[in-house]
């Protein structure tokens, strides 16, 4: 598989007055997401939100940070300040499959330099890029809190854990 677009937390994003449209049925489950907190607690929201554009929008991009910050009453920084503080948020674009590969000491220890290797010579690029058909990105991120089960990836929200190069292998070859 070809390399690709060298993607980093900053490349991709373009400052834009533009604004994000949902559809009623997405805007409904934001609304709904809102109602569990008390009016002046709407902020606490975010989160969830965020959640919410990136599965929409595929990342969080600046007309869906613009649509939070109006749908919240917020500044635009008070979204970027949060959707920048958590690895779980992607700021650029990543492919279909987002394996985030976990480089802290227990999984550094117990094998995750060889794994990385393994990954990321299998699909041709290095960490921080995605494959030439937006399939994989690969990402390198810190703790996933799965660490007696180390060396550990995560793909989309499903954990993979006691990584071999065998077990990557069938991992990987068994997405579409
Ligand atoms: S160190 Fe890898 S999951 Fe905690």
């Amino acid at each position: 598989m070809a390399a690709v677009r060298p993607t980093t937390y900053t490349d991709e994003v373009v400052y834009t007055d533009e604004v994000a449209e949902f559809s009623p049925a997405v805007v409904e489950e934001m609304r709904s997401h809102l109602a569990k907190y008390p009016p002046e607690r709407s902020r606490s929201a975010l989160i969830p939100l965020l959640f919410v554009v990136q599965r929409e929008r595929g990342w969080i991009d600046n007309p869906g940070v613009n649509y939070l910050a109006n749908f919240l009453n917020l500044e635009v920084t008070d979204i970027w300040e949060t959707a920048t503080f958590y690895s779980m948020f992607n700021l650029h674009k990543v492919g279909r499959h987002h394996i985030q590969i976990c480089k802290t000491l227990s999984c550094k220890i117990m094998g995750e330099p060889e794994i990385t290797e393994h990954v990321c010579s299998k699909l041709g690029i290095h960490p921080g890029e995605t494959t030439e058909d937006g399939k994989f990105t690969v990402s390198l991120v810190e703790c996933l809190g799965s660490c007696g089960t180390a060396p550990m990836m995560q793909i989309g929200f499903d954990y993979y854990e006691d990584l071999t190069k065998e077990k990557v292998d069938k991992v990987l070859d068994g997405l579409d």
